[in-house]
C-alpha cells in the first residue's frame, strides 16, 4: 500500500456500512479520504476512528444528482489536487414489488432512486474520477462495489430493479476496462461483489460478513502491483448459500 500513502481516495456512500469502514481503512493506510454522502455529518464522526497517518474529509453529495457529483469532484480537484482512487460504494435497495402484479408495489420515485443511485451515480462519478486521473497522467484505481446480485438474479422478488442495476455495474466495469485498455491506459478497474454484509441494507446476522471484511478486500485490490488488476472479486461468508 506504500504507493498510495498521501494519495486522494473518494469514497461514495461514506456515512454508513461498507463505505464508512472503507473510509477508516484507507485513512489508516495513509490515504487522504473524501467521504461523499447525503449525511455528511456521519462522515465527520469517522475521524475519531483513524489510527493511521491519513485523514478523512466529508462532502455532502447525493450521487443521484448530476450537479452534486460535478460539484463534489470539483471541490476535490481544487482543495486536494485531484482523485487518485474512487470507491463507488453508494447504493440503495428498496424492497417491494415492481408492478401491480404484487401486493406491495413500490412507487415510481423509489424505483428511479435505485437506478439513479446504483448506476447513474456510479457512471457519473467514474467519469469525473477518470478525467482527473487523465489530466494529471496518473494511473489510479476505480473500485466498484457491485453485488453477487450483479451476477445472478435472487429468487426473492423484493430485489426488484436492484439486481438489474448491479448487472449494469458488471457490464459497465467490463466496458470501462476494455476502453481503458484500448486507449493504453494503466488505470485499474475492480468490481467487488459481496454476498450478505451486516449493514442497514442486510441484517442477516448469521450469514453476513462485516463491513470491515469488504474494506479489507478494497485494500487488497489496491495493494496489488501496478501491472496486476483484480477485475472481479466475489466475496461472501463461508456460511452463505450460493445463488
Ligand atoms: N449489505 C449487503 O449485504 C450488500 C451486499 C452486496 C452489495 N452491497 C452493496 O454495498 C454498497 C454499500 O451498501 P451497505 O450495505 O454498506 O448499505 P448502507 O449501510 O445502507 O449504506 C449505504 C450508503 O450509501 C449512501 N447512499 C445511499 N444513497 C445515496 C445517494 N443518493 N447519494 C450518496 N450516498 C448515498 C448512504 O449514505 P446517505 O444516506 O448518508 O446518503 C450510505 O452511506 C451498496 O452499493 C450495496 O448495493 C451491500
Amino acid at each position: 500500500m506504500d504507493r498510495w500513502v498521501g494519495k486522494v481516495a473518494v469514497v461514495t456512500g461514506a456515512s454508513a456500512g461498507i463505505g464508512a469502514s472503507t473510509c477508516v481503512a484507507l485513512a489508516n493506510a495513509g490515504l487522504t479520504v473524501v467521504g461523499l454522502a447525503r449525511r455528511a455529518e456521519l462522515v465527520d464522526r469517522l475521524k475519531e476512528k483513524i489510527t493511521g497517518s491519513g485523514a478523512i474529509h466529508s462532502k455532502r453529495c447525493d450521487v443521484s444528482k448530476y450537479e452534486d457529483v460535478v460539484g463534489a469532484f470539483a471541490w476535490v480537484e481544487q482543495a486536494l489536487g485531484g482523485t487518485d482512487v474512487l470507491v463507488n460504494n453508494a447504493g440503495v435497495l428498496i424492497p417491494g414489488h415492481i408492478t401491480d402484479v404484487g401486493d406491495s408495489k413500490i412507487d415510481d420515485a423509489s424505483i428511479l432512486s435505485v437506478i439513479d443511485t446504483n448506476f447513474k451515480g456510479l457512471v457519473m462519478c467514474t467519469r469525473q474520477a477518470v478525467a482527473s486521473m487523465k489530466i494529471r497522467n496518473f494511473d489510479g484505481h476505480i473500485i466498484n462495489i457491485n453485488s453477487l446480485a450483479g451476477h445472478y438474479v435472487p429468487f426473492d422478488s423484493c430485489f426488484n430493479v436492484y439486481s438489474g442495476t448491479k448487472h449494469a455495474v458488471t457490464a459497465f466495469s467490463a466496458a470501462l476496462l476494455n476502453e481503458l485498455a484500448d486507449c493504453h491506459s494503466r488505470i485499474k478497474v475492480t468490481s467487488i461483489s459481496p454476498g450478505k454484509v451486516r449493514t442497514s441494507m442486510s441484517r442477516d446476522t448469521e450469514r453476513g460478513l462485516e463491513p470491515a471484511d469488504i474494506a479489507d478486500c478494497i485494500v487488497y485490490a489496491l495493494s496489488t502491483p501496478p501491472n496486476v488488476n483484480i477485475y472481479e472479486l466475489g466475496v461472501c461468508s463461508v456460511a452463505e448459500k450460493k445463488l
